[in-house]
């Protein structure tokens, strides 16, 4: 057994681990699964969640069916999963958007047994807050989330998933060479940010229905039989061992943020155990997101707005909260690039844009 699949049965002892191409792989997987054995139908997702998810799902057979987000949360929001569950409902995927954990025992009240629970662990992975407890869990290894490396993995609960799911990935195409690999990755960002941008430019009033017929082009980028890399599944090893100190960093600048911001400010609302990918702020306006973007890249900080409200892209304008997160949220690092001496300042600005609430995003 090599040394990453040996880490993730030590950290998730009540799953078998298969490690995936990518995290996306990974739903893709779980999904075609779901779909030979239940048949084809609907996956539930959040409208607010990174653009792969939704084209897993397409990927895999299925259709996408959005949900609104809660605005405390940025999480799915259990009304709106109440009222999208249907016949056709073969899965929901479970998002702990931003390190901020869902709770699957709530969702699993409002869904029927027979519908399978995709947790999705890419942005929250290394938690100590509540153990995983999905039908399928999935991860993702990134620099640029919280468990660094390169792939996936997924987590299924019986001898006969695991086994069905080796069959099914083993059969997968092999990726493209590396070169292109990261052509279509940047492709992919570019192409993404660029549409939300500019439907943020039209207020998000309409959608913009071009994910499925993009799906097949970006496909090879995501869905493809895993390589291994024994130096990269040794340093995605090496952080699942040290996923404490990583949670308690993450942690203390998300205290210190906490401490500089203002009751003006809204801002998520994390628990302790939780590991923080990012801290997520609202504020009032798409003018204040801009200018909070500025203010603090002026300062020699990260920021961001990727706050992809991603059924615009399949034509679906029904999510009133992923609209206005999208339009007025910006996201604070909480990892090691972090420079806390800059933190009290950059709280400052955001307490100062909050407070002059010129414009605000309507909900109707
Ligand atoms: C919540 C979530 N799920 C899944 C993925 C997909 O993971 P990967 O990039 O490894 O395909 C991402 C990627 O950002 C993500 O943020």
């Amino acid at each position: 057994m090599n040394a990453l699949v040996e880490q993730l049965r030590r950290s998730f002892p009540e799953y078998a681990p298969i490690v995936t191409h990518r995290g996306t792989t990974a739903i893709v997987l779980a999904l075609d699964l779901e779909r030979r054995r239940q048949g084809v139908g609907e996956a539930i997702v959040p409208s607010t969640v990174c653009p792969s998810v939704p084209l897993a799902i397409t990927w895999s057979g299925m259709t996408p069916k959005f949900c609104d987000v809660d605005p405390e949360t940025f999480l799915l929001s259990l009304d709106s999963v109440r009222a999208a569950v249907s016949p056709r409902t073969r899965a929901v995927v479970a998002v702990h958007l931003f390190g901020r954990q869902i709770d699957l025992a709530q969702l699993r009240k409002v869904v029927p047994p027979s519908v399978k629970i995709i947790e999705d662990a890419a942005q929250s992975a290394g938690s100590a807050f509540d153990p995983p407890a999905g039908d399928y869990v999935i991860l993702s290894f990134s620099e640029k989330k919280v468990i660094p490396g390169r792939g996936g993995a997924v987590l299924c609960r019986s001898e006969q998933d695991e086994n069905d799911l080796r069959a099914l990935e083993r059969v997968l195409p092999e990726p493209p060479p590396a070169d292109v690999l990261g052509e279509l990755a940047s492709a992919f960002r570019d192409y993404t940010t660029g549409l939300h941008d500019l439907l943020r430019t039209q207020d998000l009033a309409r959608g913009m229905p071009v994910f499925p017929a993009m799906a097949e082009h970006f496909r090879p980028l995501y869905v493809a039989r895993y390589l291994p890399q024994a130096a990269q599944e040794e340093v995605t090893a090496e952080a699942l061992r040290r996923a404490a100190s990583l949670r308690a960093q993450r942690w203390q600048h998300y205290q210190a943020y906490a401490a500089h911001l203002s009751n003006e400010v809204g801002y998520v609302r994390f628990r302790e155990g939780e590991m923080i990918w990012r801290l997520p702020v609202l504020l009032g306006s798409h003018r204040a997101q801009l200018l909070a973007l500025t203010q603090v890249r002026r300062r020699g900080a990260l920021i961001s707005n990727h706050y992809f409200p991603v059924s615009w892209l399949y034509g679906d304008v029904s999510c009133q909260v992923a609209r206005r997160i999208a339009l007025g949220a910006i996201n604070l690092w909480v990892d090691s690039k972090t420079n806390p001496a800059l933190l009290p300042e950059i709280c400052r600005d955001l307490n100062e844009i909050a407070r002059s609430r010129d414009q605000t995003i309507s909900l109707n």
